[in-house]
């Protein structure tokens, strides 16, 4: 039997699974076809995700590890995917600092008592997440179990970044102004909060892959709102820092969007794996990021809602921009939007794995 690989040809060799394929793309070695997962694949797009959210709110399947395993196994029964991502939310990891949230449906996190000065970040707990989220890790035990090898399983957590966004400003915004007024006014009392959520970080994630995570990503969801000198002094170290602990371990991937002034620095901050967002070209993206690294994208979400010719079209694009080199991992440039219809997704899986 012959299998041809992004790399040339494996001959004599048997299909991979969805966890061989996608490791293999995340280190950098030839996989039999390219590995595909979605972002936000376990969630709203899935009519079995809307019937449990009938029956539970979303921190109760969150944080009960069976409802948490089920959400998580949804996409890779109906979609075939490579990559499992494990049911939970950035803000999650909050309980290692004794912080409360709500998740308010439509709107995204709410803290009640945003930070504003040192006062606030001396006064953040220090939880281990072994011990503030057990659920988190006993729901990645049960979907290892189930999963075998069949998909990789992912962890993931959010960047100090995007979680001082969110710590700072109280509530989702779109240029989160508070947040960025701190970083520019009170430097030390930022560094003082990125050093805390970087230990918050590196300890939550490395939990996870000692319950049984096969990779992790780092979700930035709000990086492109800085320029580069802002994102040098302000973040880049802490996001270094975070990959200097836990690359070692394991493959990690870089997730963020609108960043296409900062690839060079993301490429080089240590990560196996930069996603990217649909606003440049695939092929230019990873030029920015250089050789080294694996690349994750980059259809635009919203294509998933045209007619099927079209996100036809747009997946053979990403794939000939990617073609003849190892480490691509097939994805959106961000989250699925609620809209899609999960078959255009399980068309687009069966279509990435049928071209070789
Ligand atoms: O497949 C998966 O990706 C599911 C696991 C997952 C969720 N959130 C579940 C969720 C992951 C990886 C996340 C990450 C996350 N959460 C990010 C980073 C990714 C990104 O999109 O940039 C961010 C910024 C958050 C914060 C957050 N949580 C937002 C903005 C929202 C949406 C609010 C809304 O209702 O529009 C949430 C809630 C949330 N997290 C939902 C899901 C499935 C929707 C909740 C529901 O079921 O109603």
């Amino acid at each position: 039997m012959t299998v041809s690989t992004a790399a040339g040809t494996l001959s004599g060799t048997i299909p991979m699974t969805g966890r061989q394929r996608f490791l293999a793309a995340a280190q950098m070695r030839p996989a039999d076809v390219t590995p595909v997962w979605f972002m936000r694949q376990a969630g709203r797009s899935l009519p079995e995700y809307r019937a449990m959210r009938e029956r539970h709110d979303f921190m109760m399947v969150a944080t009960t590890p069976e409802l948490a395993t089920q959400a998580t196994l949804m996409p890779v029964d109906r979609l075939g995917v490579d990559a499992a991502v494990l049911f939970a939310d950035i803000m999650l990891p909050l309980a290692c600092i004794g912080v409360p949230f709500e998740i308010r449906p439509g709107v995204g996190p709410v803290i009640a008592a945003p930070i504003r000065s040192a006062a606030d970040v001396d006064r953040l707990s220090h939880v281990p997440a072994r011990e503030a989220t057990p659920y988190v890790m006993e729901a990645l035990r049960l979907t290892k179990a189930a999963l075998g090898d069949r998909a990789a399983l992912l962890g993931f957590a959010g960047a100090p970044f995007t979680l001082a966004c969110y710590l700072i400003e109280g509530k989702p915004a779109r240029e989160f102004p508070r947040a960025k007024a701190l970083m520019y006014g009170q430097p030390e009392v930022w560094h003082r909060l990125m050093e805390r959520l970087t230990e918050v970080t590196v300890d939550y994630l490395k939990a996870q892959l000692a319950a049984g995570a096969d990779a992790v990503q780092l979700f930035d969801s709000w990086l492109g709102l800085l320029d580069p000198n802002s994102h040098a002094a302000m973040v880049l170290p802490y996001t270094r820092r975070v990959f200097a602990e836990v690359a070692p371990l394991a493959p990690t991937i870089h997730f963020s969007t609108g960043t296409a002034s900062l690839l060079g620095e993301i490429g080089a901050s240590g990560c196996a794996v930069v996603s990217v967002d649909w606003r440049l070209p695939l092929d230019i993206a990873w030029e920015r990021l250089g050789p080294h690294v694996a690349i994750q994208g980059n259809l635009d979400p919203a294509l998933v809602l045209a007619p099927w010719p079209v996100v036809e079209a747009g997946v053979r694009d990403v794939l000939k921009r990617a073609s003849g080199r190892t480490g691509h991992i097939f994805n959106l440039g961000h989250g699925i939007l609620p809209e899609s219809d999960p078959e255009n997704l399980a068309r687009i899986v069966d279509l990435v794995h049928g071209e070789a």
